[in-house]
Order: structure tokens, then C-alpha cells, then sequence
């Protein structure tokens, strides 16, 4: 069991920065990722189909023999997780929320929580409601939805996307936040132009590194750490445009992508 990979999914390639940090963090573990391209984005469409969808994923993961899920994707996350727990009780299913709800919990948080996500995480109440039950603090969600396409072109550092910027955060600086909850795997592309925003002054927090911290631990208390010596390796699979992968997917990993597949509804 331990030298299975890890299965990872998203709806599509912006569960890559998740997979970026847990390479990072456990460079011996292999990991299978499926990216949803055929049916991205989740973030417009209902809880119903997002779980529909998200339990085809874990299936999909499941039958190339992993060894736990993580959801990273903030809107599967948001919608499904409770239901995936419950589903596929026999191996351990983790998404990016709660990593950041812990992480928040280690510092006092000084002022109100801005979150930023899709349609579907902001409008789950999810992130506001853990928050606001663990800090005591006002929560403030905001969904983004322009943010995900954006990132997707690597329009980041273009005039136009601060006016997008401008006109999502306003609200959020008016308000002094201390923080920010990137809620959303595609958001850390555009940290840079967030902080500028702001100023430097809000802290920006976003869930790859502490999901992969929190996969660590739940590894080593399931006893499913890999004993391997040597780096181990990544397979991605999509559900649809295969050509488009390579030149999208290096916005948030890098990697020569050698093991490349389309899975076949
Ligand atoms: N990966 C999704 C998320 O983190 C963003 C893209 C989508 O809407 O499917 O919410």
C-alpha cells in the first residue's frame, strides 16, 4: 500500500500548484493527476453535478490504484468533500480547505478575513463558516470568477487585469482585511498582482503548500509513507485537450510532462 502514488484531482490544471508543493514536500512519492478539461469549469455549475462529477474523478483515480485522494480543487472541496469522505471510506480523501483553516488558527489574525474563490466555494459558505467558527473574526467572500480564465492565458501582469482586480477587492480593501484566503487553486498565479493591489499589506494566504503539509501527516498516521530512495514521478491525465496541456499546465508546474494521457469517457 505505501508505494502506491498519491491520486490527486481537480477540474482542471490548477490543482497542479497543489501537485507543485507536494513534489517539493515529498519528492519520493509518485502521483497520478487527473485534470477534468472537459468539463472545467466546475465553479459556475451546481453542488449536485460538482459531486457527480468529483465521485467520477475519484473512481477514475481509484481504478489506477492510489493510495488516498486529495481534492485540489477549491469548489469540489467546497461541495463535495463531506459526500466524498462518506463514499470512498476506504482509503483517506483530504481537500484544501481545512489545511488553511488550521494554518489561520497558528497566528492571531489581526483584522477581518477576505476569501476570494469561484461562484460555487463562496456561495457553499464553507470557508466563511469554518473561519468564522476558529477565529472569532468577520469573514468576508468575494467569488472571482474572471480570475480562473485569466490565470489560465497568463494575463497576469496586463492593465486590464488590475481594473479586474480593482473591481472584485474594493470591497475588501474598504473594509481593512488583515487577510486574504486565495480560495482557489488557480489563484496563487496571481498573487503578485493581488499583493500590489494591496499593497504589501494584506497577508495572502493559498492552500498548495498546507494541503501538502496536511497530506504529509495523514501519510504517516495512516502509515502510507512511501520507503522509496529514489525521486518518484508524476502521470497527468485529462479528460480532453491533450494538445493545449503542456503550454497551460507549465503556468503552474514545471515539469517535461513525459507520462501524458487522455482518459477516454
Ligand atoms: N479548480 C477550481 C477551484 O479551485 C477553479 C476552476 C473551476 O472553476 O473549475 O475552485
Amino acid at each position: 500500500m505505501r508505494e502506491k502514488a498519491i491520486g490527486v484531482f481537480d477540474s482542471g490544471l490548477g490543482g497542479l500548484t497543489v501537485v507543485n508543493e507536494i513534489r517539493n514536500l515529498l519528492p519520493n512519492e509518485n502521483i497520478i493527476y487527473f485534470g477534468d478539461t472537459a468539463r472545467v469549469p466546475y465553479g459556475n455549475k451546481s453542488p449536485k453535478t460538482i459531486r457527480a462529477y468529483s465521485e467520477e474523478n475519484v473512481r477514475f483515480l481509484l481504478s489506477q490504484g492510489v493510495k488516498v485522494i486529495v481534492v485540489a480543487c477549491n469548489s469540489a472541496t467546497s461541495t463535495a468533500l463531506d459526500f466524498l469522505k462518506n463514499t470512498f471510506k476506504e482509503i483517506p480523501v483530504l481537500g484544501v480547505i481545512s489545511p488553511i483553516v488550521d494554518e489561520l488558527k497558528r497566528e492571531p489574525v489581526p483584522g477581518p478575513v477576505g476569501v476570494i474563490g469561484t461562484r460555487a466555494t463562496i456561495n457553499s459558505n464553507v470557508y466563511q463558516t469554518e473561519i468564522s467558527n476558529a477565529l472569532n473574526v468577520e469573514v468576508l467572500g468575494v467569488p472571482c470568477p474572471l480570475f480562473v480564465p485569466i490565470a489560465e492565458e497568463g494575463l497576469f501582469d496586463r492593465s486590464f487585469t488590475l481594473s479586474i482586480v480593482e473591481e472584485y477587492l474594493f470591497a475588501l480593501k474598504e473594509k481593512n482585511i488583515s487577510t486574504l484566503v486565495l480560495g482557489c487553486t488557480h489563484y496563487p498565479i496571481l498573487k503578485r498582482i493581488i499583493d500590489f493591489y494591496f499593497e504589501g499589506k494584506v497577508k495572502l494566504l493559498d492552500s498548495a503548500y498546507y494541503t501538502a503539509r496536511e497530506l504529509k501527516k495523514v501519510l504517516i498516521d495512516n502509515e502510507l509513507r512511501s520507503f522509496a530512495k529514489t525521486n518518484g514521478s508524476v502521470s497527468y491525465f485529462v479528460s480532453d485537450n491533450l494538445e493545449g496541456f503542456e503550454s497551460v499546465a507549465s503556468r503552474f508546474i514545471s515539469d517535461s510532462f513525459e507520462n501524458l494521457n487522455l482518459v477516454k469517457n
